[in-house]
C-alpha cells in the first residue's frame, strides 16, 4: 500500500479567525446590533467602555482607541512633535509600519539589529545606532522597541539606555499586546504603548484598528486632539494638525466581546507553543522566551539553517499546511527603507534571520489533532 496515501491534505488555516467566531456565538452580534441600533458610528458608549477595559487589562492609567496600529504609531510620534532633524531607532526586523510612521512624521528612522533567539530589539546596537544618528548630525529624539511575535522586548535594559540618551521609549506592541515581562503587562512599557486590533493579531477586530496606552495625563490630551484634526477646546479652531484616527464603535463593540476570552486564548497560545517546541526542538530552532517573560505567540516562528525553509514550504504546502516568512527582507533593504542610516556596527543577525525564520499556523483553537498533523509533515519534510 502506498503510506503518502493516508496523509491528510485538507487545507489548515494559518489563524482561524472563524473558529474564534464560532465560539463567540450570538454575542458579537447582539454587540453590534446594538450599535446598528443606537447609531452612535463614531465615539458611541462602546468606545469608552472599551479604552477603559483595555487600560484595565494591563494597568495602564490611559487607552485611548484609534483607527489602526500604524496611526497608533503616528499619533504618538505628531503629539510628541518628532519630525525634521530627529532620529528615531527602530529594528530593522520586524513589520514596514514600526518604521513608517517615523518617516511619515519627516523624522529619520535609524535602524537597530536584533537578537538572534528572541528577535527583540539588541541593546547593544541600539547605542551604536545612536553614535550613528549623532555623527549624521540627527538628534535623538525616540526608540520604538517591538514585542515581536508576541514576545515582550527587554524593556529593562532598553529603559536603561533610553534613560541615559533622553529618549522617548514607544513600545510597538501590534503583536505583543497581552504579554508580560518580569511579571508586569505590555502596555506599561516606557513612555507610551501602541497596539493594533488588525484581525489577524493575538487581540484583533474585524477590520482596522488600534491603541495608545499612556499613563501620561498631557499625552493623553494631545492624543485626544491629534485623533481628531487638532481640535482645540474651541470647536471652531483648530490647534494643531492632526488625522481623522478614531476607531469605529462598530469595532470597539467587537473588542469589548474579543476581551473578555482573550486571557483564556493567550493561556491556550500557549499550550499550543509548549507542544510545537516539545515536538519540534530537535529538528529546528525553536523560539526562546526568556525565564520571567510571557509570550501572546501573534506567530510560532522557528529557524532553519539557509536554504532548508524552501524544502519546509513547498512540502508543507503540499499537504494544505500553510506557512509565512515574517521577515524575509529586514526593513534596511527594503525600497522605500534603504537610504535611511544603520547602526555602525551592521545589522548582521537581522540579515540571516531574515534567510532562517519561517512561521507554522498558530492560533488558540489549533486543536491536538490538527497541531499533531503540522508537527508530522514538518518533522517528515525536514528528516
Ligand atoms: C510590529 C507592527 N507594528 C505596527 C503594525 C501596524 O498595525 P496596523 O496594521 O494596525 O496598522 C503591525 C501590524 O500590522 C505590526 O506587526
Amino acid at each position: 500500500m502506498n503510506q503518502h496515501a493516508r496523509v491528510d491534505t485538507k487545507p489548515i488555516p494559518f489563524i482561524d479567525v472563524a473558529a474564534q467566531r464560532r465560539r463567540l456565538g450570538s454575542a458579537i452580534d447582539e454587540a453590534t446590533k446594538r450599535v446598528l441600533d443606537h447609531c452612535q458610528f463614531l465615539m458611541g458608549p462602546e468606545v469608552a467602555a472599551f479604552e477603559s477595559q483595555l487600560a484595565a487589562f494591563c494597568g495602564a492609567k490611559h487607552a485611548l482607541s484609534c483607527s489602526s496600529g500604524t496611526d497608533a504609531l503616528v499619533m504618538v510620534l505628531m503629539a510628541k512633535g518628532i519630525g525634521r532633524g530627529d532620529a528615531v531607532f527602530c529594528p530593522t526586523f520586524t513589520f514596514c509600519a514600526t518604521a513608517e510612521s517615523v518617516a511619515l512624521v519627516g523624522a529619520t528612522p535609524v535602524f537597530v539589529d536584533v537578537h538572534a533567539d528572541t528577535f527583540n530589539l539588541d541593546v547593544a546596537s541600539l547605542r551604536s545606532a545612536i553614535t550613528t544618528a549623532k555623527a549624521a548630525g540627527l538628534t535623538p529624539k525616540a526608540v520604538i522597541p517591538v514585542d515581536l511575535f508576541g514576545l515582550p522586548a527587554d524593556h529593562d535594559a532598553i529603559s536603561e539606555v533610553a534613560k541615559a540618551e533622553k529618549l522617548f521609549v514607544l513600545d510597538d506592541a501590534a503583536q505583543g499586546f497581552g504579554g508580560l515581562y518580569k511579571g508586569r503587562a505590555v502596555g506599561t512599557f516606557g513612555h507610551a504603548t501602541a497596539t493594533s486590533f488588525f484581525p489577524a493579531k493575538p487581540l484583533g477586530c474585524y477590520g482596522d484598528g488600534g491603541a495608545v496606552l499612556t499613563d501620561d495625563d498631557e499625552l493623553l490630551a494631545v492624543l485626544k486632539s491629534v485623533r481628531v484634526h487638532g481640535g482645540g477646546s474651541d470647536k471652531y479652531d483648530n490647534v494643531r494638525l492632526g488625522l481623522t484616527a478614531r476607531l469605529d464603535t462598530i469595532q470597539a463593540a467587537v473588542l469589548i466581546e474579543k476581551l473578555k476570552i482573550f486571557r483564556d486564548e493567550i493561556e491556550t497560545r500557549n499550550r499550543v507553543a509548549a507542544r510545537y517546541s516539545h515536538a519540534l526542538k530537535d529538528v529546528a530552532t525553536i523560539p526562546v522566551v526568556p525565564d520571567g517573560y510571557t509570550s501572546v505567540w501573534a506567530q510560532y516562528t522557528i529557524r532553519l539553517a539557509p536554504g532548508r525553509r524552501d524544502v519546509l514550504a513547498p512540502a508543507l504546502q503540499a499537504e494544505g499546511i500553510p506557512t509565512a516568512i515574517y521577515y524575509a527582507k529586514p526593513l534596511h533593504k527594503q525600497t522605500a527603507y534603504r537610504d535611511f542610516p544603520v547602526a555602525a556596527a551592521g545589522l548582521a543577525v537581522s540579515e540571516r534571520l531574515a534567510d532562517e525564520v519561517i512561521s507554522l499556523p498558530m492560533h488558540a483553537y489549533l486543536d491536538e489533532a490538527t497541531q499533531d498533523r503540522i508537527v508530522e509533515a514538518v518533522r517528515r519534510a525536514l528528516r
